[in-house]
């Protein structure tokens, strides 16, 4: 028998050291390492291509080719009949592309996975549990309501090598690991779930998807605490990254492209978690918009961007006089560091008496805003909610607010204001110095330059 052999890896990144190290010095987390057995067995190559020639110490040596006599070979990208996903991915599924899908634990990740499983009769799926039995997933189907024409195989595996011999039997061109944290490499001794474990894993699906054009879709749990090793190890070695996040408490998800190969980066997707599924909402704009007879104080609408989709969200705002000797401030799905700073603006600037009152800030549907161009919106519902005036539900702003309390250009301001038009809305506050070079005409939306706080109020709340 082979000695055992060990090495030490950092959880956070996935560095490998010969010994104990206190802090990593890849990524400078302290006391990060932990000990794994890596011995490895005697044949390095995985069950799967011991039939093939190429083997990982043979390779055939590639030669350097001009640019242009490269063939390029047209990907024929698999089309899903869920837009949202399509679009997150860049065009569809790209063949021989290693997807990652990170969430945090209940998000949904494997609904969202099997319902692409189960989505496309045209082409062959393989979904590989780990985590659930065939009758889960089964039940789970059946809830979607779709597993009838769908040409989807369930294989419920845990070892590597067990896997790559099934999808010979298989021949799937589309395949599911759910997740890369249950399975294990029999190349390597160390616990599933383990940095040296999910890094083979996933380095012979890498393997296997690039040399026989299949997609492969891993699911990664990320957790907290670092006792597993995130997927962050994994990033650098898959082609597309996808995050799904949102509430757990709240219907809306979004799946984010954090890395793509094959697209942009900034592209999202968003869902609602119904009693059947995910479903796409493919105008989100209706739903982040209450609807209302009445216009109410403390509510304002913000035309912000989301990746590279315009929306129009509901920032709602309250005010009160403050119960206690220190006013509270508190905020859901908006920055409260930043909240803060307007506040100070507020008082600073414009004498409104906001340090004895408690503030509460909220972004409707459960999304977190990362858009600078909301601050605007947000500015309006509070002083809107301090003042008790209620705002016309036909306006909707985008800006953002600097220190001096000037308001600053925001990017793409011609979709927003498209997208205001089209939900029709006849007012859209910017900031002026947004206005060169739009063409205000061409809109039937009526276009607010406002160069600072003071015009913005005037005009509001005169
Ligand atoms: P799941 O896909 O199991 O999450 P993950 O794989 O990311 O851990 O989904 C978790 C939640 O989704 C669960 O709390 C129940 C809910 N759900 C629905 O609301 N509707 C459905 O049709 C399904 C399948 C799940
Ligand atoms: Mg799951």
């Amino acid at each position: 028998m082979a000695k055992t052999k060990s090495a030490y890896f950092c959880q956070n990144c996935g560095y490998e050291a010969p010994k104990w190290m206190g802090q990593c010095p890849s990524c400078k987390q302290w006391n990060s390492f932990v000990e794994e057995v890596v011995e490895k067995s005697s044949s390095k190559v995985p069950e799967w291509r011991s039939t093939t020639t190429t083997t990982g110490n043979t390779k055939r040596a590639n030669k350097a080719a001009i640019i242009h006599e490269i063939v390029y070979q047209d990907e024929s990208r698999i089309l899903t009949p869920d837009q949202e996903f399509n679009r997150v991915l860049g065009g569809g599924i790209v063949p021989g592309s290693l997807v990652l899908i990170g969430g945090e634990p209940g998000i949904g990740k494997s609904t969202l996975m099997l319902q692409l499983a189960l989505s496309i009769p045209q082409v062959k799926t393989l979904y590989i549990s780990g985590e659930e039995s065939e009758q889960q997933i089964k039940m789970r189907a059946e809830r979607l309501s779709q597993s009838s024409k769908a040409n989807c195989y369930i294989l419920t595996e845990t070892s590597t090598q067990n896997i790559f011999k099934q999808i010979e039997t298989v021949q799937p061109n589309v395949i599911v690991i759910d997740s890369i944290q249950t399975l294990h490499s029999a190349q390597i001794e160390s616990a599933p779930g383990s940095v040296s474990q999910v890094r083979e894993c996933t380095a012979e699906l890498l393997r296997f998807a690039k040399e026989t054009s299949t997609p492969v879709f891993i699911v990664g749990h990320i957790t907290k605490d670092g006792s597993i090793a995130g997927p962050k190890v994994l990033e650098h070695m898959v082609d597309t990254v996808l995050q799904f996040e949102g509430d757990r408490h709240h219907v809306y998800r979004i799946l984010r492209a954090v890395k793509n190969r094959f697209g942009s980066a900034s592209e999202l997707g968003i869902y609602e978690m119904q009693g059947s599924g995910l479903r796409e909402v493919s105008n989100p704009s209706e739903i982040m918009i209450s609807q209302r007879d009445e216009p109410v104080s403390g509510v304002s609408i913000a035309a912000m961007l989301e990746g590279m989709r315009p929306m129009m969200i509901e920032v709602q705002a309250l005010v009160s006089n403050s119960a206690f000797g220190t006013a509270q401030r508190s905020s859901t799905g908006y920055d409260t560091k930043r909240l803060n700073m307007l506040l100070a603006v507020l008082e600073k600037r414009f004498g409104f008496r906001l340090s004895a009152q408690d503030v509460f800030l909220n972004i409707a549907g459960g999304l977190r805003v990362e858009d600078p161009a909301i601050d605007l919106a947000v500015i309006v519902a509070i002083i809107s909610s301090q003042q008790d005036i209620p705002i016309k539900t036909s306006l909707t702003f985008a800006g953002e607010v600097g220190l001096s309390g000037e308001i600053r250009a925001v990017n793409r301001i011609e979709q927003r204001i498209q997208e205001a038009e089209k939900l029709g809305f006849d007012g859209i506050f910017i900031s002026k110095f947004n206005t060169k070079g739009l063409d205000a005409k061409k809109y039937n939306i009526a276009i607010r330059p406002v160069a600072k706080l003071e015009d913005l109020f005037s005009a509001l709340f005169g």
